[in-house]
Order: structure tokens, then C-alpha cells, then sequence
């Protein structure tokens, strides 16, 4: 999943692409936003592809820096949100040094820190520190390795008690090609390798750069964004993201 892999979405973005912003049930991002923001404070948003978080942010901070390495996502975002004012637009690789000094106030991150390469991670969540002030917030929104094996369990069980005469066997929504790397977080989600985070271990990494964690919480999705053909009885919990707020204490 590199850059040309995001620019040949700018097209299908809608279609292809999974929408954290429409399918958080519980707003509870939104609601993290609304715990750190202000309109006296600078924010960024790290990944922002075609912009859905920008009409959320725009309102509430005096500027908005959106910022993504795909520059034909970019384009598409500034073209449709050309009324937000206080919105800048940035072409940059957060996974190579930043020579920008940002100080923002919080930096929005949301399923923007994907790879399977630990190096470029590192230097993604070494981005996201530098670029924020001591004290200021990042909300960061990550996959939950618990909540991709969970997923795996259900779909085990319902293929274990369904009526195999009439009821169809039960499919996860994307093909989970490769598990040679599920130690470490990895699973390949059609054929596309994709890092996913226990919580225990995403406070330890935002630790190790300077970051407290305020809170973890979950980011609840249907069982339909997970199961290609979700029995309706599918029952709680459901299938999640993370969402951390944490505090540049360093
Ligand atoms: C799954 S999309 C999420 C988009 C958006 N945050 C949202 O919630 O709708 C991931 C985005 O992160 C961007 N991205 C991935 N790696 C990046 C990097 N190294 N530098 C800047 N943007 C990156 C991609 O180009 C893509 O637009």
C-alpha cells in the first residue's frame, strides 16, 4: 500500500474505500474531537485523503492543515471543500522526515498508519510527534488487532452452528490471504498487508514517543463491514477500530 496504490483511488475513493467518519455509530470521534478542540487552536489531519473529516474540524479550530502524500486525493479534497476558509491544503510523505516544523495544537489521525514496515511506521509516529506542541492532543484512529480475530471467531462460529442445508456459509468481506505475519500485527486484507494494534501495545508505542494515553476507546462498526453476509442476529460487541486520545507530554 504505497503512494500509487492511493492515487489510483482518487476516482473510486467512495466506493472502495472503507468510511470510519460514516459508519462510527456512536460518534465517538467526533466526540474526541470536540474534547480537545477550540477555536483558538491549530489542527492537522495526517492522511486526510479527499477530506471527509474537514467539514467536522473546519468549524471548530481556527486553521486546519490537511495534509496527505497522494496529491490527487488532496486535489479532490480542496476541490470540494474550496468554502472551508480556514483550510490548507499539504503534500507530504509522513513516512519519510519531515523538513516542515509544525507546532499544532492536535493532529487528527485516522487509519492513515497502515504499512507493514516497521521503519516507516516509526518514522510516521515520529511525524505526528514532532508536528505537536508539549501538551497538545493527538486523536488517533488505528485497526484493533483483538477485533480483527475476533471477527475470525465469529465468523468460525456461525459456519459452526449454521443449518448447512439451507443457510449459506458465512464470508468475511475481504479475503485474509496471508497469516505468516499475525504475530506482529499483520493481516493481509485482500492481499493488501495491513499493521493492526492490540490496545496494550499501541499505549506502550505512543509511550515510547512522547505521548500519555488519555483514553482508548472503541470505534463500534456493523457486523456488515466486517461479513460480506451478516446473519441480522449477530450480536454485540461488534467490530471495532481503535481511537486513542493521547497528550504530548514531552
Ligand atoms: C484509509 S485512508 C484514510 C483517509 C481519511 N483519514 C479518512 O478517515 O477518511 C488513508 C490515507 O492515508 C494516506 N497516507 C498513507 N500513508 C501516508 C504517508 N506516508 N504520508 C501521507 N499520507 C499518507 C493515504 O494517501 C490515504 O489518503
Amino acid at each position: 500500500m504505497d503512494r500509487n496504490y492511493w492515487d489510483k483511488k482518487s476516482k473510486t475513493y467512495n466506493t472502495e474505500i472503507f468510511d470510519v467518519n460514516k459508519n462510527d455509530k456512536t460518534r465517538i470521534i467526533e466526540s474526541c474531537i470536540n474534547e480537545v478542540a477550540s477555536p483558538k487552536k491549530t489542527v492537522a489531519d495526517f492522511g486526510c485523503a479527499i477530506g471527509k473529516w474537514l467539514p467536522i474540524l473546519s468549524p471548530k479550530f481556527k486553521s486546519v492543515l490537511a495534509v496527505d502524500y497522494s496529491l490527487p486525493l488532496l486535489q479532490e479534497a480542496e476541490k470540494k471543500y474550496k468554502a472551508l476558509t480556514n483550510v490548507q491544503y499539504k503534500n507530504i510523505d509522513l513516512m519519510r522526515n519531515m523538513k516542515e516544523a509544525y507546532a499544532f495544537d492536535a493532529v487528527l489521525c485516522v487509519n492513515a498508519i497502515l504499512t507493514d514496515e516497521y521503519a516507516k511506521r516509526a518514522i510516521f509516529f515520529n511525524n505526528l510527534a514532532k508536528s505537536i506542541k508539549k501538551n497538545g492532543h493527538l486523536i488517533l484512529v488505528i485497526p484493533s488487532l483483538e477485533s480483527a480475530l475476533y471477527t475470525e471467531f465469529m465468523i468460525d462460529d456461525c459456519n459452526r452452528k449454521r443449518d448447512r442445508t439451507s443457510s449459506e456459509k458465512i464470508k468475511s468481506t475481504s479475503a485474509k490471504t496471508d497469516n505468516s505475519r499475525l504475530h506482529l500485527g499483520i493481516v493481509a486484507l485482500d492481499k493488501v498487508p495491513h499493521k493492526h494494534y492490540l490496545k496494550e501495545e499501541l499505549i506502550i508505542t505512543l509511550g515510547s514517543y512522547g505521548f500519555k494515553t488519555e483514553k482508548v476507546e472503541k470505534v463500534e462498526y456493523t457486523w456488515a463491514t466486517e461479513i460480506a453476509n451478516a446473519p441480522k442476529s449477530l450480536p454485540a460487541p461488534y467490530p471495532w477500530d481503535w481511537v486513542v486520545v493521547a497528550k504530548k507530554v514531552k
